[in-house]
């Protein structure tokens, strides 16, 4: 080895000090150039998540809005094609929030649920965005539960880019009068109207959702709605659980008939807080004393104009009127006006259109799948506890307990007793120091010396009947509170509509800043469309809401098994003393007698009463 290998690594070694950071450099630079100063603005096609989870304290209605919020986000689904229906069901946490929304406003103790059991309550089923109404009934052998359920549909859309607008929509049918040919009355088209409630602000979708109303009429409602009742059922599980639904969905709603259709920007309007809904509610849904700011006829609906031109200044011509007094704290329904999107070739009203009708029947198929879920068959939906019911095998060993406990009693009272008495007494007069009674039938014991065995054999008496008695008793008290029992479930599906992208997403796509990891040449050609925002994401929930009872409990055979045999210990009881006393008395006589007689006795009784 001679020295110039080392001083040609060292030049190299210099080389590569001087030349990497000036190709680095120089990268920069490039990269610098080619970015053309301050890096660019996420291009508009690019949206994240609303929300990825609570950062403060939030109160169920907002936790609800915020669930759906992230449920409905196409980030949720990744990239799909337009139109492609997505179905959140079983497993998604929305059901759970929304239990806990109803728990929140203590929903169990809403009027229309006080009303006789057959009363059908449901969730928003006079809304004019709901697409059907469904009428559950059922009887189940095995959960041993019969009760009814109501499920209804309810469209909503985002208003915005992160979805912190959402509220319902009604989907309509449009006018196809003026078309060319009746096969383009079907798919693909619709007409999107929101619902301005008293006070200028867009209908809030968790208002909707935890709005409770009683279904008076099926039929009258579907015909409302240019629809029919159709009847399932009676449906067989299996052996005698039954089911059977009175059902209208996919309805097709009517064009509304305002004389002068009122338009709104829907970006300068807000969407209502719950205190609008309902007195004692603050907006977020909390309880409040603050009283309730009445919306007035004359309120300004900032962005809405009639199509005539007109400014909208609220009053009888808009329709909108204060929502009738409805019950303290529970949302009520208030009275609705439909208006449209003014802006007609905007995102939100271009996504409507093109999928509403789609959604209409996709929400509508996703909505026969819940018949499990409507018929009380998962056992987490309810809202509280459902009481257990005493099982055979639990009640067989109750019963069998209780007749041990009388037989016990029986044989205590009846089998020998005078010697248990006897005993009782040996040990009772050692204790008081005594000497033994004489097992003399001479001898006149006095009642007090007797009646102290006995009442120490009534009391042991008593207290093995108490506990042996004492499980039929809890028993018999959970059936009375099964009995009595009725409980709330409630459950809401989701079909969303992936909009997809309409027009122009392509622009502004990022360029990478270096080589380096390597993108493949295929792939910088064709990059990935961003991911689609939320705005004119389209969507219908499915709440199911229903309310069950037990069956039959055997609350009537347990109280009556548990009252023959309280009677009978009673009866054993009663006549042991009975015939102590009987006993007391036949034996003082003929001690009486005796000592008439001889005179004899006396003395030696005497001797023992000392
Ligand atoms: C329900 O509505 C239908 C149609 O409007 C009507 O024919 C029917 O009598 C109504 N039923 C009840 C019980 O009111
Ligand atoms: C459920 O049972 C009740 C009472 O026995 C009966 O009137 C009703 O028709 C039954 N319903 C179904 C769906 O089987
Ligand atoms: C709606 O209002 C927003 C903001 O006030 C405005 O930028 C937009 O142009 C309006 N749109 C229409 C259709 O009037
Ligand atoms: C919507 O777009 C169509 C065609 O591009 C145009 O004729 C119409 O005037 C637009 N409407 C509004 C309200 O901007």
């Amino acid at each position: 080895m001679d020295g110039r290998h080392p001083s040609r690594v060292r030049g190299l070694l210099w080389a590569s000090v001087v030349v990497v950071p000036a190709v680095a450099l120089s990268g920069r630079w490039h990269a610098a150039v080619a970015q053309g100063g301050p890096p660019p603005a996420p291009p508009s096609s690019m949206c994240s998540p609303a929300h990825s989870g609570p950062t403060e304290d939030i109160s169920a209605p907002e936790r609800f809005e915020d669930a759906l919020r992230t449920a409905v986000s196409p980030v949720n689904f990744g990239l799909r094609i337009a139109g492609t229906a997505v179905h959140a069901h079983d497993g998604d946490p929305m059901s759970a929030v929304m239990q806990d929304l109803l728990r929140h406003l203590n929903v169990e103790q809403h009027p229309c649920l006080q009303r006789p059991f057959e009363t059908r309550c449901g969730l928003s089923v006079n809304h004019p965005a709901t697409l059907g109404v469904s009428l559950y009934e059922f009887n189940d052998t095995e959960t041993r539960l019969t009760g009814h359920a109501v499920q209804t549909e309810v469209a909503g859309i985002c208003l915005d880019d992160a979805c912190i607008k959402i509220t319902p929509v009604a989907i309509h049918r449009p006018s196809f009068e003026s078309m060319p040919s009746s096969s383009s009355r079907h798919g693909g088209v619709a007409a999107c109207s929101y619902q301005l409630i008293p006070g200028g602000s867009l209908a809030s979708i968790v208002g909707a959702m935890a709005t409770v109303e009683e279904v008076r009429n099926l039929s009258a409602l579907a015909a409302e709605r240019g629809t029919v009742v159709t009847e399932y059922g009676v449906v067989v599980r299996h052996a005698d659980r039954t089911w059977r639904a009175d059902v209208f969905r996919d309805a097709i709603l009517p064009i509304p008939a305002e004389n002068t259709p009122l338009f709104c920007n829907l970006t300068e309007l807000k969407v209502a807080g719950l205190d609008s809904y309902a007195e004692g509610l603050s907006a977020k849904g909390d309880p409040t004393s603050a009283p309730r700011r009445l919306p007035t006829l004359k309120t300004d609906a900032p962005g809405c104009t009639f199509s005539n031109g007109s400014p909208y200044s609220g009053g009888p011509d808009g329709g909108a009127v204060a929502p009738p007094p409805g019950s303290r704290t529970f949302p009520a329904a208030p009275s609705f006006l439909h208006v449209a999107d003014a802006d007609v070739n905007g995102t939100v009203s271009l996504h409507c259109s093109r999928y509403g009708d789609l959604l209409r029947v996709a929400a509508s198929s996703a909505a026969s799948t819940q018949d499990a879920v409507a018929t009380g068959h998962q056992g987490a939906n309810f809202l509280s506890r459902v009481p257990p019911l005493a099982a055979p095998i639990e009640i067989t060993l109750l019963v069998v307990t209780a007749v041990q406990g009388l037989f016990t009693a029986f044989v205590l009272l009846f089998d020998r007793p005078d010697e248990r008495l006897r005993r009782f007494e040996a040990t009772y007069r050692q204790w008081r120091d005594r000497a033994p009674l004489p097992l003399n039938d001479n001898v006149i014991v006095p009642r007090r010396e007797r009646n102290v065995p006995r009442a120490v054999l009534l009391l042991l008496v008593i207290i093995i009947a108490i506990v042996e008695f004492l499980p039929l008793v809890v028993v018999v008290i959970q059936e009375a509170e099964a009995q009595k029992w009725k409980g709330v479930f409630a459950h809401v599906d989701l079909v969303v509509m992936m909009p997809g992208s309409i027009g122009g997403s392509s622009t502004s796509l990022p360029q990478p800043l270096s080589d380096f990891p390597p993108v493949p040449s295929s792939v910088l050609a064709a990059p990935a469309a961003g991911l689609p925002c939320s705005k004119g994401v389209s969507f219908v929930l499915l709440p199911v809401f229903g309310v069950a009872r037990h069956m039959h409990t055997r609350l009537v055979p347990l109280a009556v098994t548990l009252a023959v045999v309280l009677l009978l210990a009673l009866l054993l009881i009663t006549l042991r003393v009975a015939l102590w006393w009987y006993a007391s008395l036949v034996a003082e006589e003929k001690a009486a007698r005796r000592i008439g007689d001889a005179g004899l006795g006396l003395a030696e009784s005497k001797l023992v009463l000392l």
